[in-house]
């Protein structure tokens, strides 16, 4: 067994590590306050080729496995979750079901724009009335002629309003519960498709979360991504690698509070000594580092398994489990290392604790994690 990364590996993460420093870091504070998405450092992603990561060149990436990605969604989140999840959303809830499911032409005329970053992706599967229960979606698409009309909306959506491209889930037939849900690739400025709320957030506040509607929105029938039907099953797929994209972004989050931590505990001095060295702190130093330690193995693991094609269903929802709870631990913990001052905006411990949050709740509950573990264990 190797734990060790390769020369690829290490350096995309040292390319990403330099971006996220140099780019992304000094306004993270300023685009969290101002809840202001930045669609110029989705563009200098695209230019370092981090929008196609584990897409092959014919299709306009960089034809790196998904530990490469995971990298870049964990370097990225160290600095700005927010950018974490832009990326996270692009790649495998938008991208991937394109990649995996899209025929040629699809492939060539979605898949490769989002690949070379000349348009973002979105995916849309959550509705008002229904978030875990996902079969239970209202949303229709009823076919006419060549083309389908898709009625409802869909809330919670990462990336909408600035995405160009948004896989959707629609019922296509009632009767058949979730065996009559259908996939179908929305474009921006379809006469029919339009935002609506943009949701004011606890955390990840530069990253954009939109309601988008339908209405008698007319959609090609050579846009529906694989056979009627299907779609349940594709947005499930599409969940199980993204799953480990939230839990790369929980890493991230988790391992950026530690390391402001462990500095501060250098440096702060009470009682005639750095606080690092007082039992109290020095012990939660180290319970943090075992922990997120801990769920990047999990995390690698599991994009590891995906890259070299087994299973990697039940890993990612370990991955996710164990990760978002770890980032919300360690960031709750990084605030109370830093005392009074990790409660105000002069450091940046409480933007990552309110970032933390989400990755306990989006795509799929910790519950739901748990709900989708127990039963492979029982089906095994
Ligand atoms: N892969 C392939 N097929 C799958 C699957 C998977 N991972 N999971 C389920 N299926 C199939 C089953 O095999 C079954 O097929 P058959 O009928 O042919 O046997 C079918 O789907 C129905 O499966 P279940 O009976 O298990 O379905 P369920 O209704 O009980 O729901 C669930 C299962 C796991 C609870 C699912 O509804 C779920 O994942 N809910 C959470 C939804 C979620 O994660 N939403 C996140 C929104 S996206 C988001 O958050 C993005 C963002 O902001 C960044």
């Amino acid at each position: 067994m190797q734990f060790q990364l390769t020369e690829e590996h290490e350096m995309i993460r040292k390319m990403v590590r330099d971006f996220a420093k140099n780019e992304v870091e000094p306004t993270a504070a300023e685009r969290d306050e101002e809840e202001r998405f930045d669609r110029g450092l989705f563009d200098q992603m695209a230019e370092l080729g981090l929008t196609g990561i584990p897409w092959p060149e014919e299709y306009g990436g960089i034809g790196a496995d998904y530990l490469s990605y995971v990298i870049a969604v964990e370097e990225l989140s160290r600095v700005c979750a927010s950018t974490g999840v832009t990326l996270s959303a692009h790649t495998s809830l938008a991208g991937w079901p394109v990649y995996k499911f899209g025929n040629e032409e699809q492939k060539q005329k979605f898949l490769r724009p989002m690949a070379e970053g000349t348009k973002m992706g979105a995916y849309g599967l959550t509705e008002p009335g229904s978030g875990s229960d996902a079969a239970k979606m209202k949303t229709t698409a009823v076919r006419d002629g060549n083309d389908y009309i898709i009625n409802g909306s869909k809330i919670f959506i990462t990336n909408a309003g600035d995405a160009e491209i948004y896989v959707v889930f629609a019922v296509t037939d009632r009767e058949s519960k979730h065996k009559g849900i259908s996939a179908f690739i929305v474009e921006k400025g379809t006469p029919g498709f339009s935002f609506g709320k943009k949701e004011k957030k606890l955390g990840i506040r530069s990253s954009p979360t939109l309601e988008i509607i339908f209405e008698d929105c007319r959609v090609p029938a050579e846009n529906r991504l694989g056979e009627e039907g299907e779609g349940f099953k594709i947005a499930m797929q599409t969940l199980d690698g993204g799953r480990n994209g939230i839990a790369a972004q929980a890493v991230g989050i988790a391992q950026g509070a530690l390391d402001v931590s462990v500095a501060y505990a250098k440096e702060r001095q009470q009682f005639g000594k750095p606080i690092g060295l007082q039992q109290g702190i020095g012990f939660k130093l180290a319970d943090m580092a075992t922990k997120v330690e801990a769920s990047r193995l999990l995390t690698y693991q599991a994009a590891w398994r995906e890259s070299e094609g087994l299973s990697y269903g039940k890993e990612s929802a370990m991955s996710k489990l164990f990760a978002g709870d770890t980032a919300m631990e360690v960031t709750t913990e990084a605030v109370q290392v830093f005392g009074g001052y990790g409660y105000t905006k002069d450091y940046p411990v409480e933007r990552y604790m309110r970032d933390a949050k989400i990755t306990q709740i989006y795509e799929g509950t910790q519950e739901i994690q748990r709900l989708v573990i127990s039963r492979m264990l029982l089906a095994d």
